[in-house]
């Protein structure tokens, strides 16, 4: 009898225990839908308690996971809607490499993009501290994001109204395509805001600018730019992941975002050169050398899906415009493929050429990127490297960069001629058969 009682007694209390915890727990989910995060899953966490006692809770909990898995699986895929919202790794990537090219130019580039450390330095046109005005209007389209109740990469540029800064954004868009390639905007009050926040305006601010795209096969579209190494050599850790230097080099989307929400203790500085300038200069110590950067070079993929070299070529020219894309580590690192070999003499000269120029303080600018400050450089003009930095103590304090790549849709120079010659289709066959394995960096 006493047994009997005592099993009831402690049926009815499990239950109590489960329906106060999962119901504690599925109140404070719903209660976090009212604000971006992770309510979902407090939701279903709720659910599963529950689940352990009450049928109706299990039943919930299959369908809150069906229907955000469907919603996941969309907003990963195609966005909401018919706007596009980002590319994926392999759109992003042949749109960046999808590069018209009539003709080997043998003059030197003229224009605000072919800039050296000493025209840049005392310039105020790339450097804007945004006002009280602009950063009220950045928190008013915050809080409206906000209220959308969405997936941070399911918001759209409607959902962050920026009507007062429009003119601005176009400006600094015209700057990094067709001006000096690059822009700092300085002020964003990072430091008032939580990551999330931070998170989602980085985002819509992006979608003001290009679309944002994928920054390596595994889809990541807004990246975090931090030391996860603990100090530990990781040859898996890609080279943002590190405290490590890393050398001038370009990124595979038309321009590159960086928000700072943290500083390291030491170290770390931003430094950016004018590939334009670069390949004038070369132009004058090397011609004989001038035809080779329209050649192929073996880019390291890393043996990514199986691939261990890409060829690119370093350089184009059309219609006025030499694009340039370089990337000095990884067109080094393929020596260590049997296969390949030491370089080609004329290709190891030029290596040492583009490197000994880009660290020439003649040629490039440094910037110390301070919490709220954005860096947005083009891709196409301008090649960039990170000193080596050391991290405070406390992992709170480490330092901490979002990270956007960008497309510009209407990227000048491509004609419909052009557009027919790089189709998506021939591009196909030489990039994506190579499985564009080479976002690490
Ligand atoms: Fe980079």
């Amino acid at each position: 009898m006493f047994n009997r009682t005592g099993q009831i007694v402690y049926k009815t209390a499990r239950r109590i225990v489960i329906a106060v915890v999962g119901g504690t727990i599925l109140l404070i989910g719903l209660v976090m839908l009212l604000t971006p995060g992770p309510g979902v899953l407090v939701i279903a966490a709720g659910l599963g308690i529950l689940g352990l006692e009450f049928a109706w809770a299990r039943r919930w909990l299959g369908e809150v996971k069906k229907r955000s898995g469907k919603a996941l699986d969309s907003v990963r895929q195609n966005g909401i809607g018919k706007q596009r919202r980002y590319f994926s790794f392999q759109q992003q990537t042949l749109h960046y490499f999808s590069r018209p090219h009539s003709k080997v130019l043998r003059q030197p580039v003229t224009g605000k993009a072919a800039w050296t450390a000493e025209d840049v330095r005392e310039d105020s046109q790339w450097q804007y501290s945004l006002n009280a005005e602009q950063i009220s209007e950045l928190q008013t389209a915050l809080e409206t994001a906000k209220g959308k109740f969405k997936f941070t990469q399911a918001l759209t540029k409607n959902d962050f109204p920026l009507p007062g800064l429009q003119p601005l954004i176009t400006a600094w868009r015209s700057n990094i395509e067709s001006g000096l390639g690059f822009q700092l905007i300085r002020g964003i009050p990072v430091e008032q805001w939580s990551p999330q926040d931070a998170e989602i305006f980085f985002w819509c601010f992006g979608l003001h600018l290009g679309i944002p795209g994928a920054q390596n096969p595994e889809g990541d579209l807004l990246g975090h730019v931090i030391d996860t190494s603990d100090g530990q050599p990781d040859t898996s850790k890609r080279y943002y992941q590190t405290s490590n230097n890393i050398a001038y080099h370009c990124d595979a989307a038309d321009a590159v975002g960086l928000l700072c929400l943290q500083p390291a203790q030491q170290g770390g500085e931003s430094r950016i050169v004018s590939s334009i300038s670069i390949y004038n200069e070369i132009l004058t110590r090397r011609p004989d050398l001038i035809n080779r950067l329209y050649r192929p070079f073996l880019l390291d993929a890393h043996g990514e899906n199986g691939i261990n070299t890409i060829p690119i070529r370093p350089c184009r020219y059309y219609a006025g415009q030499l694009r340039t894309f370089f990337h000095s580590d990884y067109f080094r690192s393929v020596q260590q493929y049997p296969k390949v070999g030491p370089l080609p003499e004329d290709v190891q000269t030029l290596l040492d050429e583009y490197d000994s120029i880009a660290n020439s303080p003649e040629y490039y600018l440094s910037m110390d990127l301070h919490p709220g400050d954005i860096q947005l450089l083009s891709n196409h003009t301008i090649l960039h490297a990170r000193t080596a930095y050391t991290d405070f103590a406390e992992p709170e304090r480490r330092r901490h960069l979002l990270r956007l790549w960008l497309s510009f849709p209407n990227r000048t120079g491509f004609t419909g001629r052009m557009r027919k010659l790089f189709s998506k289709t021939q591009l196909a066959g030489s990039l994506i058969k190579a499985k564009l394995a080479f976002s690490r960096h």
